[in-house]
């Protein structure tokens, strides 16, 4: 009878032969002695990823740069259309003034009050009329000098006489007359969309003064 002694490793009994290599095909054989050996990744220097970092970031600048320049073309461009879209609105101050009653007016005596409107009212040998503060020499703005009674030129010296017409200086012509009539209310009211020359013969014209 044997006896066959038991395994260290569970029941498997211990035989003298020895374990059989596994059969290696002679194809695989040269396959595995001949087959290229494995590329090995090379180690990334420090140059490398300091290279690629500065290019990543070349990269992200440039992107960021192209975004930022197309917005910016894109909202110059809306808010262009949208200026062509809009109605042309211009605030302008409103041409007629009320400048009070005739009986309010002294004669001989030029109102200042509405100067910064570009008007001097004037109550002078029986007539109110406004008169346009713009010089005709070069646009500049007279001064009323009452002991001179005469409006003179701060730029070029030109002199008018408190009817308006030039007398000195370089002025060509008299100052400008605007439209004046009398209101619903009594009101004188100063009209600067109606302006009137005296060189052209509108003084005559009676919506350039009132007879008082
Ligand atoms: S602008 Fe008034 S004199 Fe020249």
């Amino acid at each position: 009878m044997s006896d066959p002694t038991p395994s260290p490793v569970g029941n498997s009994p211990i035989t003298d032969k020895p374990a059989l290599a596994p059969a290696i095909s002679p194809a695989t054989a040269t396959t595995a002695t001949t087959a290229a050996p494995k590329p090995v990744a090379k180690p990334v220097g420090k140059k490398t990823e300091e290279r690629r970092g500065f290019l990543g970031t070349l990269l992200g600048g440039a992107y960021a740069a192209g975004w930022t320049f197309f917005t910016i073309t894109m909202t110059g461009w809306t808010l262009y259309t949208l200026r062509f879209l809009m109605p042309n609105v211009l605030a302008e101050p409103p041409s007629k003034v009320k400048v009070g009653v005739p009986e309010s007016y002294e004669d001989g005596k030029v109102v200042e009050r509405f100067k910064d409107q570009n008007i001097w009212v004037i109550r002078n040998e029986g007539k109110i009329y406004a008169l346009s503060t713009t010089c005709t020499h070069l646009g500049c703005t007279p001064n009323w000098q009452e002991g001179a009674q005469k409006f003179k030129c701060p730029c070029h010296g030109s002199g008018f006489y408190i009817s308006g017409v030039n007398f000195e200086g370089p002025a060509p012509r008299p100052l400008e007359r605007w439209g004046i009539s009398v209101g619903e209310d009594g009101q004188l009211v100063v009209d600067k969309s109606k302006k009137f020359q005296a060189e052209r013969g509108d003084w005559s014209n009676v919506e350039s003064f009132i007879t008082i």
